[in-house]
């Protein structure tokens, strides 16, 4: 059936999305999935969608998406990712609204052997950034998908690989694997894999908009990035009203510190 294309954390970088699909085209890669946060951030979260849904991309929600419904709030959101989902959302179509309402928050792919999830195996809007968080998930995703060899995760933006090792869960074993842009599973470990980020606005090391392709015949990865129009991006979303200004952005520090007073 051919590998997979695995993306994630779109964020409504048309451009970024752009780049990666020339990208998965050239390489004949047909099957696509899409790890959620597809809206948010950036200017053209209609577009993004309509190419998702064009291409017939297997997606699940992400907590922006979610966010972008309504059916989550900002509380655990930075001040600017609160501000463009506050515009994203008096702007989405209703196309757009009823295709996200339609995502799952999980996916399962080959007979069970491989899992999608945005943040963590349970929370939607949980960073799994330490192997302690990742032991913890490679738990819950035993007994919520006990076949599952493979976790794709999105959320922290980071192309990632963890390896798990060990049957109960008091001696689950992870540790990171170094970098590698091609990597060969073994057959008796589990892995978390993140295959980092399509959009790059918010990355100051670079502006490459990230995926990854899995090979489930070859048991293998690879990990890519690719260039793509940062500068037009940036441009639009600050056009369009995505990015927020200094006084709202201290605004939005005062409501939340005001908020945690109140709350104590
Ligand atoms: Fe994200
Ligand atoms: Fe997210």
């Amino acid at each position: 059936m051919g590998p997979y294309g695995v993306i994630a954390d779109i964020h409504g970088n048309r451009e970024a999305l752009t780049a990666v699909l020339a990208a998965l085209d050239a390489r004949g890669v047909r099957r696509l999935v899409c790890l959620g946060d597809v809206i948010g951030y950036n200017a053209d979260p209609d577009e993004c969608a309509a190419m998702l849904r064009s291409r017939g991309v297997l997606a699940i929600a992400g907590n922006h998406d979610l966010i972008g419904l309504g059916r989550l709030d900002t509380r655990r959101c930075s001040n600017n990712a609160r501000y463009a989902l506050q515009r994203t959302r008096r702007t989405l179509q209703r196309e757009t609204r009823a295709w996200l309402a339609s995502l799952p928050a999980r996916l399962v792919l080959e007979d069970g052997a491989v899992v999608l999830v945005h943040g963590g195996v349970r929370d939607v809007q949980q960073y799994m950034v330490s192997t302690a968080l990742v032991a913890h998930n490679a738990a819950l995703l035993r007994e919520d998908f006990p076949g599952a060899r493979l976790c794709f995760f999105g959320h922290s933006h980071e192309q990632k690989i963890y390896e798990v090792d060990g049957e109960v869960t008091d001696e689950i074993r992870v540790q990171e694997i170094p970098f590698q842009e091609k990597f060969a599973f073994r057959r008796d470990r589990a892995y978390f894999v993140n295959p980092g980020s399509v959009d790059a606005a918010r990355k100051s090391r670079h502006k490459l908009a990230q995926f990854a392709i899995l090979d489930p015949g070859a048991d293998a990865i690879e990990f890519h990035g690719v260039r793509y129009d940062a500068a037009s991006s940036e441009v639009k979303a600050r056009v369009f009203g995505y990015r927020i200004g200094p006084w709202t952005d201290r605004l939005y520090s005062w409501q939340r510190r005001l908020q945690r007073v109140l709350h104590t």
